[in-house]
């Protein structure tokens, strides 16, 4: 996989993205990551990547024709067109389901705003979504754009250890995480939950799948309303919701 990010602050990005896993796939070649700055795209003997809009208003915008040069210089370089990604708070929500698809294009680039954001024009021609990390306003599209590349890039074959089980993780099937818990088995008077000691893999199995489902229930009722739970499942979650209503 091929991911572009366009940004005015580049460093940043590739700080980022060549440390730790994701630095380690590049170098094995799992992943592919390219930081562009956009002022190399500017045409403006300043160097300006931005304008006053139109109709006037406070802020400023950045211009179409240098993220379009941009975005075509990279078209050009990876031999496809990428799916581009645009991070706004107006976007869509990002949820693991949006990563997982995402994680299916072979070239992907993604363009962050900044100022009181960008040209509608070159949305328009060559943006194919616009996705939010949350209803809140950052300074810029960087730190969006680095979560989105990282939730994709551990999505890719090889960037991960191989026993990563994604089935198990949060928000993989709809419900958060189980507990977990490593030596020592007794740690301040806290124990282990018991089933877990007892190498029963389908009791341990059962108490996670449990867990899973009160763990939501507890703090992310509005994931379960999106699943179809077995009787059992929906009596566990009523014993939840029973007991929050009663704490409030
Ligand atoms: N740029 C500024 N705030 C943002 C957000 N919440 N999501 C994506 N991009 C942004």
């Amino acid at each position: 996989m091929r991911i572009d990010i366009i940004t005015l602050f580049p460093e940043m990005c590739e700080a980022v993205m060549n440390e730790s896993i994701i630095g380690r796939a590049q170098k094995s070649g799992a992943l592919e990551v390219y930081c562009h700055q956009l002022r190399d795209y500017t045409y403006d003997k300043h160097n300006r990547v931005d304008d006053c809009p139109y109709g006037g208003g406070k802020g400023m915008l950045l211009m179409a024709e240098p993220i379009a040069d941009c975005y075509e210089h990279i078209w050009a370089q990876a031999g496809a067109r990428p799916h581009l990604v645009y991070m706004s708070p107006q976007g869509s929500v990002l949820t693991q389901e949006k990563v997982k698809e995402l994680a299916g294009y072979e070239n992907i680039c993604i363009l962050c705003g900044h100022y009181e954001g960008v040209d509608e024009r070159v949305l328009e021609e060559f943006v194919d979504e616009q996705v939010s990390i949350g209803d809140y306003v950052l300074t810029g599209g960087e730190l969006p754009a680095l979560i989105l590349a990282d939730a994709i890039s551990r999505m890719e074959p090889g960037v991960l250890a191989e026993d990563v089980c994604f089935e198990e993780e949060s928000h993989f099937n709809g419900l958060l995480e189980y507990p977990q818990y490593t030596r020592p088995a007794n740690w301040r008077g806290r124990e282990v939950p018991e089933v877990l000691l007892s190498g029963h893999h389908a009791r341990i199995q059962q108490w996670r799948h449990e867990e899973s489902l009160r763990r939501t229930a507890a703090s992310r009722p509005d994931l379960l309303s999106k699943l179809r739970l077995t009787p059992k499942e929906e009596q566990i979650v009523q014993e939840i919701l029973s007991k929050n209503e009663k704490k409030e």
